[in-house]
């Protein structure tokens, strides 16, 4: 008969708890961002409309976020309604975003302001987006403006929402827009949203200096994966550890070493299964396994669940020496009991790892609400709370409900 060992970890008393949103796939009619543009042209397949009707909703969002336990939320602030025309800013656009954030305020939830999600104003796609070499610039006038307008109120900015799943999407898969294929243009993409992050953080860093703010913390979201070999070979060893490199590691390593990183924020979903068929630099770069060798648990889009890779993602981190801030992690799922393991096996997996001495900050799950999941359309349901598409209600999930209690009571008991 075995035994099984029940601990409790009890988490900091000032750690976040909280949940997430992007506002292209919540929000609602963002007809002014390229995303909505290639949607009209029938470059993608799926159009994201009234999305969840938050930016007229996002009051009752924050009440089912505050009853929750959630103390904190993470959002972005879309850059083509800030900014419709090239150099025009809507101070409607501003005085919404600056509401919204009050709100959250009256709620409770200390806000995550994210920069860039994704989405662009179609004036600067049009012009040739992050290609061009002005792109910084532009980037860089828009925040400013937003930053000027928040700033009493925020005290954490993520500037750019993963730039390396962007860049994989946009510019070598071709999937989402510009939908080009290049390795040079990818190459040039990723050193202009580098510049773009660092340049942010010191205007951010400026603008509280200037007016005699309490110092924000600012970094990116960096999306981050288990590279786990399929069979133990040499080659699937080797580009596991590059992988890992250059997937997770090589943005925030430059991010530091200039001096623009106070926190490490994590995204972290699922492995990635390596299963190399050449030595080229391709082979190198993109094979995975596709033989089914995965026996783990999936969610709806077929990423295997596996919490064992949140914890080596974590330790992995330990030696840069800065706190850590999960801003997303979660699954999409029709079966909720999958979803509140799939939380719980990931508590346990961060307990284990700040238990070991790794610093985390807070933990955010990706959704609140279920929502427009980019070129998946709207069937991926990530939300802790369900969204009827045709009226709009919102009904709290049961996983909700549990993460609730962890998010009140700051321990999770698990047995072992
Ligand atoms: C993105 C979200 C997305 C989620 C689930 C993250 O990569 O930041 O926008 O919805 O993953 O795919």
């Amino acid at each position: 008969m075995g035994v099984i060992i029940i601990y409790m970890y009890e988490f900091p008393r000032d750690f976040f708890w909280g949940a997430a949103t992007s506002a292209y796939q919540v929000e609602g009619n963002n007809s002014l961002c390229d995303w909505w543009d290639y949607e009209l042209a029938g470059r993608l397949q799926y159009h994201s409309g009234l999305a969840c009707r938050h930016y007229e909703l996002y009051e009752e969002d924050f009440d089912l976020a505050k009853a929750l336990n959630h103390n904190c939320h993470r959002l972005s602030i879309e850059w083509s309604r800030v900014e419709p025309e090239e150099g025009k800013f809507s101070s409607e656009a501003i005085n919404h975003y600056k509401r919204v954030v009050l709100s959250l305020r009256k709620h409770g939830l200390e806000p995550v302001v994210t920069l860039h999600h994704f989405t662009n104003p179609i004036w600067f796609s049009r012009l040739g987006g992050w290609g061009l070499k002005k792109s910084t610039d532009y980037f860089l006038r828009y925040v400013s403006k937003v930053v000027e307008a928040l700033a009493g109120d925020v005290r954490f900015w993520v500037t750019i929402n993963e730039p390396m799943v962007y860049l994989y999407h946009s510019y070598l898969l071709g999937i989402w827009p510009p939908q080009e294929r290049s390795l040079a243009k990818t190459q040039k993409v990723k050193a202009n949203l580098l510049k773009a992050h660092i340049y942010s953080y010191r205007i951010i860093k400026g603008i509280y200096n200037k007016h005699n703010l309490d110092k924000p913390s600012v970094s990116i979201a960096q999306n981050m994966q288990a590279f786990v070999p399929c069979v133990p070979s040499l080659r699937n060893k080797l580009a596991s550890y590059i992988r890992a490199k250059s997937f997770n590691l090589e943005f925030i390593e430059k991010a530091i070493k200039a001096g623009a990183l106070d926190f490490i924020g994590v995204n972290y979903y699922s492995r990635s299964l390596v299963e190399l068929k050449g030595w080229g630099i391709k082979n190198f770069a993109m094979d995975i396994c596709e033989d089914g060798h995965s026996n783990l648990k999936k969610n709806s889009l077929g990423w295997d669940i596996y919490p064992e890779g949140f914890y080596s993602v974590l330790k992995s981190l330990e030696r840069y020496k800065l706190p850590i801030f999960i801003l997303e992690n979660g699954i999409c799922t029709g079966d909720d009991s999958l979803r509140w393991d799939f939380i719980h096996d990931h508590l346990v997996k961060l307990a284990e790892a700040m238990a070991s001495g790794v610093k985390v900050l807070g933990y955010i799950y990706w959704s609140l609400i279920d929502n427009y999941e980019w070129d998946k359309g709207f069937s991926p349901r990530f939300g802790l709370i369900e969204v009827d598409y045709t009226t709009y209600k919102r009904t709290i999930r049961e996983s909700a409900k549990k993460f609730g209690r962890i998010c009140l009571e700051g321990k999770l008991n698990y047995g072992v």
